[in-house]
């Protein structure tokens, strides 16, 4: 990938859930590795990508079936010949079992969760010094019964499934335990074994390369004279993605923050006061509030909102373009987006899904993405990033903390957060106010990084209440706060309920437009995080 980067990783994903952790774990450890498709071309594996190392990825299917993936062919010759170390995990052992003439066959026991690894012998290449036993993480229905030739058993399970194999003289390695998940205790341990002992890997993934480098890239990439514009959200992508490219080229770089009257209680002041103070960005806020209100006055769908707010986005982004042009004298050519990781490897589909490969990110969830008709060339210096990575990325260029941990927040902002009409019932101004005492009471106890993202949401019924001993017929708001890795799953916040309490009379304490207050007590799924 670059020039820094002196070792790869490549991994080859059939399926697991688990697949996206590996490449985590790996790079966590300094060493660089990419995600490709377990139908990924032999040219695409071996010439596009050199790899140092190659690791295959767990999956739910069963070799036997019909379709199953596979490596490419030439697979083996080509790693004997590079001498390139193949480690199997879960679905990718049985898929070495299978391939090199063993045998693979569902007996119908299957081993799911926590399960020790015994006999391991004492000389083996995968385990180095690990062997006594270790609790492992397990997950397979079929196991490897008749080992290829020139393979050893390494480990069984407590119920004698084969659970680790490595052939006598090449390089090959099995597991049929997840050794990424923190559950097996010593995953961790025999991952570094094979990618520093074995494969002889180097630790030349840091951030500060990846740093040099993109600014590297954007300065060719850009030019002497070419201008560059980028529109902030607030989130902690688009803000790193900029800062880069400030770097890189300076205050020919223009950002453009959208006030479209849907933000949290005073952010378009607070951000654009840390932008220009802290980060030190030319940015240009740009207030859409009354446009945008009118749009969507009377509007309820969800759907019919966000395409709306997408649309009113688009428009203020042309207006940005040309002011730019009178600014400048210069028509900008690039556009700088966050896009990260996760979003554009293809990885295999969840099982059941007609997909071929899956893209992570939901189409409504682009919004405040462009289209192609503005002419841009993009500029995604967070490509090959996951979130964690560009956090800290973020780290080292000084971006504030405030910035760097900040909850998520959608680009339809409390659009998706008051259920119907935005415009009715003052919904706007309740909310902010609910929100803001909600995040408070979440900073001030302490929890706001454990916590994925929290927020209120304004719901279109009311209830009876007293409220100064007297009744009252007031709206009820709900509160949600969620721990996740990537917002596809998420589970609710077990909050103490002393705190629950204290929020709760916080809230109706201080607006007046609330007598109830809930909490969202569902996972995703069924649910979704938002409440549209
Ligand atoms: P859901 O509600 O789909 O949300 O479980 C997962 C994550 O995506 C965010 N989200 C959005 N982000 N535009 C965005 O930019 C959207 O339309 C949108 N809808 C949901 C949500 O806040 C959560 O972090």
């Amino acid at each position: 990938m670059t020039q820094a980067v002196t070792s790869q990783v490549v991994i080859l994903d059939y399926g697991s859930q688990y697949t996206q952790l590996i490449t985590r774990r790996v790079r966590e450890v300094e060493v660089y590795s990419i995600l490709l498709p377990g139908d990924a071309t032999f040219k695409r594996v071996f010439e596009g990508n050199n790899p140092t190392a190659i690791i295959l990825s767990g999956g739910p299917n069963s070799v036997h079936v019909k379709g199953a993936p596979s490596v490419p062919d030439g697979f083996w010759e080509e790693c004997e010949k590079r001498q390139i170390p193949v480690l199997g995990i879960c679905y990718g052992m049985q898929l070495i079992v299978h391939c090199l003439r063993g045998k693979v066959e569902g007996l119908g026991k299957g081993e799911f969760g926590r399960m020790p690894v015994v006999d391991i012998p004492t000389h083996t290449k995968l385990f180095g010094e690990d062997i006594e036993p270790q609790n492992v993480w397990m997950s397979h229905g079929d196991e490897a019964t008749v080992l290829p030739d020139g393979f050893k058993c390494i480990g069984k399970s407590e119920q004698g499934c084969v659970v680790a194999i490595e052939h006598e003289t090449k390089n090959l390695f099995g597991l049929q335990y997840h050794p990424e998940v923190t559950h097996s205790e010593k995953g961790m341990r025999t991952l570094k074994h094979f990618l520093f002992n074995i494969a002889k890997c180097e630790r030349s993934w840091s951030m500060a390369n990846v740093l040099e480098e993109q600014i590297q890239i954007v300065k060719e990439k850009v030019g002497e004279t070419n201008h560059v514009i980028c529109a902030l959200s607030g989130g902690v992508d688009s803000c790193v993605a900029a800062t880069l490219v400030h770097r890189a080229i300076g205050d020919r770089l223009h950002c453009c923050f959208v006030d479209n009257g849907l933000l949290r209680y005073k952010e378009a002041e607070r951000v654009m006061e840390m932008f220009k103070n802290e980060l030190h960005l030319p940015v240009d806020c740009v207030d859409i509030t009354e446009k945008m209100l009118s749009e969507l006055k009377g509007v309820s769908d969800p759907e019919k909102k966000r395409k709306i707010i997408g649309k009113e986005f688009i428009e203020c982004f042309k207006e940005y373009k040309k002011t730019v042009e009178k600014k400048t004298g210069v028509v900008p050519k690039f556009l700088v987006q966050g896009t990260l990781y996760p979003d554009v490897i293809e990885s295999c589909p969840p099982p059941g899904s007609d997909q071929k490969h899956s893209h992570t990110i939901k189409s409504h969830h682009n919004v405040g993405g462009l289209p192609k008709e503005l002419g841009f060339e993009l500029i995604e210096p967070l490509r090959v990033l996951f979130k964690d990575e560009v956090r800290r990325l973020g780290k080292i260029m000084d971006v504030p903390r405030n910035f760097v941990a900040r909850h998520p927040f959608p680009g339809p902002g409390l659009a998706v957060r008051i259920l119907g009409d935005v415009t009715e019932n003052n919904a706007l101004e309740t909310l902010r106010l609910v929100d803001e005492i909600y995040i408070n009471a979440i900073k001030e106890f302490g929890l706001y990084d454990e916590i994925w993202q929290a927020f209120a949401v304004h719901l279109p019924i009311k209830s009876v209440g007293v409220q100064g001993d007297q009744r009252s017929h007031s709206h009820v708001v709900g509160l949600r706060a969620i721990t996740s890795n990537d917002g596809m799953t998420a589970d609710w916040y077990p909050f103490e309920p002393k705190f629950l309490q204290e929020v709760s009379n916080r809230i109706t304490n201080q607006v007046r437009a609330v007598n109830r207050v809930v909490y969202d007590i569902t996972s995703k799924p069924p649910s979704t995080i938002e409440w549209e």
